[in-house]
């Protein structure tokens, strides 16, 4: 059924709610390049939102899942485990970046590993507050957008939120936000709102994906850890957007010699299939009992089948360095945009995470601008996705396997949507359609 025909068919039958970044609908894809119905082919600078990471239909995490998909499907980790449940928890205990020993528990998506998470540390420090900040994004489930900085559209009238969630400042260096207020605001929330041995946990993103990309002065998260430390408070890394070699090592908060409690992992972990992690110090990840966790699905063989070839694949292939590369590559390319654009206000990123900020006036947030550029981008065929709360972030999710032709390509399509975006120059369509 061609693009048309489907839109009309998805307004008819598919919830509002559930929105689009971009037009049309998916049919195939390989490595970077992402094909809709209608034939066009889109350089993939959105990977599922960093899912992923390995590119479309990676040879070695398919002939994982086929072989898997022959053997066993499903068995039901609170009915009988699978093999794989276990080999994939000991690979990822084995690298998670947490005091050991580690143990690991397996659910479906983000908001699920978060939702755990929270259960976990609550169970095993008996409090109920859970902190998180400003700006900061965990899902779409009530707790998780409950503690999700960022109203709209994620908590528009969808009250009343959960409780104990209390929030504070994430450093934002474009924006004059420093780690020392950052600390300070946490100092003061302990003061002020909720007391610290009330606070079963403290749930961050090493770098804040959805809120736009931002990258914490290297001082704050190890500054954060102290201070939580000191407090004997359990430090929750969200890894779901930066995991899997996203920023240049498996996990962000590698890049900051931190240690988390816990992290949490989703998207590129199951290269494609719904998988989700929740990996900490044995001691918590203990302490609830038998039943507590996990789900029907948590743990799916062929999910996990498919995370131990991701996890093979990062580890042979040197996919961390390479996405020191890219990134490179790419603040490079948009640090030359921005000496020819006033409107790229801040261009930032670590490893392959890579953003522009638009604004006017300096400082202004430009999320019409923003939108625009994805227009063009689209239409030029790039895949291409937003970010910031609001919205005028241009955020850049490549694969880690991209070539180097490919991410030219993609970069060279960028600074066309750019240039067409911000002088107004009419829209190429054919582009997208001859790639
Ligand atoms: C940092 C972070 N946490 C949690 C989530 C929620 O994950 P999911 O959509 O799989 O529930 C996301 C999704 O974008 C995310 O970026």
């Amino acid at each position: 059924m061609p693009n048309t025909e489907l839109q009309r068919q998805r307004e008819r039958v598919v919830a509002r709610g559930m929105g689009s970044a971009m037009p049309g609908f998916a049919r195939s894809a390989k490595g970077s390049t992402l094909v809709d119905v209608d034939g066009r082919s889109y350089i993939d600078f959105a990977s599922g939102i960093s899912v992923t990471n390995l590119g479309h239909g990676h040879p070695d995490i398919v002939a994982a899942i086929h072989a898997q998909v022959d053997r066993l499907i499903n068995s039901g980790a609170p009915v009988m485990m699978p093999d794989v449940y276990v080999e994939l928890c000991s690979r990822l205990c084995a690298v998670a970046p947490v005091p050991p020993p580690a143990k690991a528990l397996l659910v479906n998506s983000g908001a699920e590993a978060v939702e755990n998470a929270v259960k976990i540390v609550r169970q095993a420090t008996g409090r109920p507050a859970i902190v998180s900040f400003h700006n900061g994004f965990h899902g779409r489930t009530l707790l998780t957008m409950s503690l999700t900085g960022k109203v709209h559209p994620y908590k528009q009238n969808f009250g009343p939120y959960a409780a104990e969630v209390y929030q504070a400042q994430y450093p934002y260096p474009f924006h004059d936000v420093s780690t020392e207020d950052a600390i300070r605001g946490m100092r003061q929330l302990f003061a002020s709102e909720v007391p610290a041995d009330r606070v079963a946990g403290v749930i961050v993103e090493p770098v804040q994906g959805e809120g736009g990309f931002i990258v914490p002065p290297p001082d704050f998260l190890p500054r954060l850890a102290d201070l939580l430390h000191e407090l004997d408070i359990p430090l929750i890394a969200d890894e779901i957007q930066t995991g899997m070699g996203r920023t240049g090592e498996l996990f962000a908060v590698e890049n900051f010699g931190v240690q988390p409690d816990l992290v949490l992992l989703a998207k590129s972990l199951g290269g494609g299939l719904p998988l989700a992690a929740v990996i900490g110090r044995a001691e918590l990840m203990d302490a609830a009992a038998p039943g507590g966790l996990g789900g029907t699905f948590g743990g799916n063989p062929v999910a996990c089948a498919a995370a131990i070839a991701v996890l093979d694949v990062i580890e042979r292939d040197g996919i961390c360095a390479r996405a020191r590369e890219i990134g490179a590559v790419a603040l490079q390319r948009l640090q030359a945009m921005q000496e020819g654009h006033q409107c790229i206000g801040d261009v930032r990123g670590i490893g392959a995470m890579v953003a522009m900020e638009l604004v006017r006036n300096g400082s202004e947030p430009a999320s019409d601008l923003a939108a625009s550029v994805l227009r063009e981008a689209h239409s030029r065929g790039l895949a291409l996705l937003r970010a910031g709360l609001y919205d005028n972030v241009v955020r850049l999710l490549m694969p880690l396997t991209i070539s180097e032709e490919d991410l030219a390509a993609g970069l060279d399509i960028l600074e066309r949507a750019l240039e067409a975006a911000t002088t107004g120059a009419t829209t190429d369509t054919a582009a997208a359609t001859t790639r």
